[in-house]
């Protein structure tokens, strides 16, 4: 009696831990079926910020995320992340790219304006479980390996990064990380997501059958979507009085820039200090300021946004090409110049 019992538990264990811990087998690939749960079938090797969570984890996260605390596992209200910010002060939660495989910010405004959603420096969190490296390019030049590395590599790592530089808050504990990244495994992309046409799925699901096919498979799969959101920085024109060379700013998109993009921030309100309307005044301010140089100009502020300083922690970030184009800055002064005059 005894030894069945134990001969059957044995046999159940490894049974249970199978399918607690392992995703979904995909035998037929739809448009709900998750980008990672496919590749992870194509012989993906399963990433660190993967794991199992709770309904009530990614509560916590959203809470989290979109107020910055949440009602912890003591059953406490949690403090706040940053005093200044929520994590959506600087990313959105949406799709706001029209073509996942390009980031181009002269697509992007167009496309986020139709969804009603803002344009901001931080990219959106929707699909960030999908990227395989974070704080890219310029950001590990300017920072430097040793600073970044953690959170160049990490998921994790550049939660707790950005939770502590990019909104001057405090380091947040292992079970907040853990609630924002079941959070994170929500917004992933389904294949839906993707731009596939009938054929393409035709394709997959007739290579997915043939081992033989999944190493090709899963790399054609990658060109679908960026796996990491890419970030060059850029310098303001040596001359602020001429600006971008050659470039011929159109002020209706430039209205779309300071409305999805200015005023999220400089709002009555909003996170900063510095407030902005629609007003002859704000205009005027933003004007006089373009040719001269002080972080007061559009130029500067862009390209370089300011810094935290002892006493004063909250900052604008700047922004990356891949986040505002020159085109775009030509588009924003030539409506600031209109308003103003
Ligand atoms: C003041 C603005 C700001 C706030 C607030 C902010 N972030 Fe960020 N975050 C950024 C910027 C700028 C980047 C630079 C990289 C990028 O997103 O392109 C970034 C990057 C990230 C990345 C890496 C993205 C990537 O693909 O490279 C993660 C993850 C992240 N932030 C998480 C958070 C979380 C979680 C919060 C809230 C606790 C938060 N951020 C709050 C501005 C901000
Ligand atoms: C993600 C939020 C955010 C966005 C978007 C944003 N800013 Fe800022 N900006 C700030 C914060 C925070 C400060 C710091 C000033 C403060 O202490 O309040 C700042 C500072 C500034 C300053 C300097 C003000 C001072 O008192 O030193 C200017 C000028 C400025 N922003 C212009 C802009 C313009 C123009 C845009 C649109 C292209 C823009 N900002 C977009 C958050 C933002």
């Amino acid at each position: 009696m005894n030894k069945i019992f134990v001969f059957s538990a044995l046999l159940i264990i490894p049974l249970l831990t199978f399918s607690l811990t392992s995703p979904a087998k995909v035998e037929v690939v739809e448009a709900e079926t998750g980008v990672y749960d496919l590749l992870l079938e194509l012989g993906t090797a399963p990433y660190d910020h993967a794991g199992s969570f709770t309904d009530k984890q990614r509560q916590m996260g959203e809470d989290i995320v979109r107020c910055g605390q949440t009602i912890g596992p003591d059953g406490k209200m949690s403090s706040y992340v940053s005093k200044y910010y929520v994590c959506t002060t600087c990313h959105n939660l949406d799709q706001e790219d029209p073509d996942l495989r390009i980031s181009d910010p002269e697509a992007r405004l167009p496309y986020v304006k139709s969804k009603g959603l803002p344009f901001l420096q931080g990219t959106t969190f929707r699909g960030i479980v999908n990227r395989e490296s974070w704080y890219n390019d310029d950001y590990v030049r300017k920072y430097g390996e040793e600073k970044i590395g953690k959170a160049h590599n990490s998921l994790r790592g550049s939660i707790q990064l950005c939770a502590v530089e990019c909104s001057q808050g405090r380091p947040m504990e292992v079970w907040e990380i853990n609630a924002v990244l079941a959070y994170f495994w929500t917004l992933q992309w389904n294949v839906g997501d993707l731009d596939f046409s009938e054929a393409d799925y035709q394709r997959v699901n007739r290579d997915i059958q043939n081992a033989s096919k999944k190493a090709e498979l899963k790399d054609w799969l990658k060109t679908f979507y960026l796996d990491k959101s890419p970030a060059h920085f850029f310098d303001a024109p040596p001359d602020k009085a001429v600006g971008y060379v050659g470039l011929k700013g159109n002020p209706d998109t430039g209205r779309d820039l300071y409305e999805l993009s200015c005023l999220h921030c400089h709002k009555p309100e909003g996170v900063s200090h510095y407030v902005l309307d629609e007003s002859k005044l704000s205009f005027r301010h933003l004007y006089d300021k373009i040719p001269r140089d002080t972080h007061f100009s559009l130029y500067q502020i862009i390209a370089y946004g300011t810094y935290a300083i002892p006493g004063h922690r909250p900052y604008m970030p700047h922004y990356p090409i891949e986040r505002m184009s020159k085109q775009q800055v030509e588009d924003l002064r030539s409506y600031i110049e209109l308003m103003a005059l």
